[in-house]
């Protein structure tokens, strides 16, 4: 089965072809980052205009990339070999999604396909099925770890979710975020950077420089605010060694996600371990759970950087595994959908 998803939650226009869910036939990404970093935060107005103007483009190049993947001659037989199309409806900015969801209504209705809504947040953790060295197997624990979200899943089966918890406050891509704009490294999701910039520190500090907010309380809850006034104190305080001062903090972060993530891998006693969000692109992160996940023997799946960031591949995915039908008449955009959401 070929679906054919689009994605345009926040400021990535995204569009893929996936075949039954693992196999990415064609995927292309536009971003309107560069806009958001002279105003060193998202504007809804602005992530929304650029969606109008990347849609179409976008959707024809991911049309024609898989015609000529897939060897067809015309776009007749592109449309006649995709079964099914996908759009996250939320969460995200209302400006944003709308643009996406009304293309992919259009195109419904024009290709006489059926549409499936599909929720960005369990998107995410779909990309760990997607090509994969290993086929993912029940149950699993989620890291999910975004700009706009953390919070831990427990997976039975597809479209089988418990909330196990998330944060209270912050999101871990937020709080980085804020932490590089706070030091300069960068105005506008500044996570990859302060984590580039943390790997150049060569310095041993005797004790924990950073709080691990929550890191034992008895839940499956996070905090990040604390955390970011601590590095904020710290950095009024006049310290200048930008590198080690990052890599303190990314250490403090890692290792709450890491000891919450491995309690709840140990309680639930699963067998995968799956991650998903921009923050799990972080190569300290990953470089700790896998650590971790192997003195339990438990397996990590690490989807690839380029899918941990927003894209429609795993979007087409998710849809493929949770396949609900819903009239076209009732998709919806729907910008506070939690994990949990109505779909
Ligand atoms: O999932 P995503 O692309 O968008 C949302 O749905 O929010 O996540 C973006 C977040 C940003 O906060 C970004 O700074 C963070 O992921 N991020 C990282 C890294 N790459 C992206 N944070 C830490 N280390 C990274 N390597
Ligand atoms: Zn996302």
């Amino acid at each position: 089965m070929k679906i054919l998803a689009i994605e345009t939650s926040c400021d990535e226009t995204a569009c893929a072809v996936v075949e039954d869910g693992v196999k990415e036939l064609a995927s292309v990404v536009a971003s309107s980052k560069e806009l958001h970093e002279a105003t060193g935060g998202v504007v809804p107005e602005v992530a929304s205009r650029k969606q109008m103007e990347f849609m179409m483009p976008v959707l024809e190049k991911t049309v024609e990339d898989y015609r000529q993947k897939m060897g067809f001659e015309g776009r007749e037989q592109v449309v006649e070999s995709i079964d099914a199309l996908a759009v996250t409806v939320g969460p995200g900015l209302i400006g944003s999604l709308v643009v996406g969801v009304t293309t992919a209504k259009a195109l419904a209705l024009a290709w006489e396909k059926p549409l499936i809504p599909v929720n960005h947040l369990i998107g995410h953790i779909y990309a760990n099925f997607v090509d994969s060295q290993k086929k993912v197997e029940f149950p699993a624990v989620c890291l999910l770890v975004s700009g706009g979200h953390t919070d831990l899943v427990l997976m039975r089966g597809h479209g089988e979710f418990e909330y196990l918890g998330g944060t209270l406050d912050d999101a871990a891509g937020e709080c980085f975020d804020k932490v590089a704009r706070m030091m300069g490294i960068s105005k506008y999701l500044g996570g990859q950077l302060l984590s580039e910039k943390a790997a150049g520190c060569e310095k041993a500090f005797p004790d924990k420089l950073f709080p691990r907010p929550m890191i034992f309380s008895d839940d499956y809850d996070f905090s990040f605010s604390g955390l970011k006034t601590a590095v904020k104190r710290y950095i009024d305080g006049g310290e200048r060694d930008i590198p080690c001062t990052a890599r303190e903090f990314e250490e403090a972060v890692v290792d709450v996600l890491a000891v919450k993530t491995m309690k709840a891998v140990k309680n639930f006693r699963v067998k995968s371990l799956l991650i998903g969000g921009g923050v799990s692109a972080n190569r300290r992160l990953r470089e700790r759970l896998r650590e971790e996940a192997e003195k339990v023997g438990v397996f990590l799946h690490l989807p690839p950087p380029r899918l941990c960031t927003d894209n429609a591949v795993y979007i087409a995915s998710s849809a493929y595994f949770n396949n609900k039908k819903v009239k076209l008449q009732d998709i919806k955009a729907d910008p506070s959908l939690g994990i949990m959401g109505r779909l």
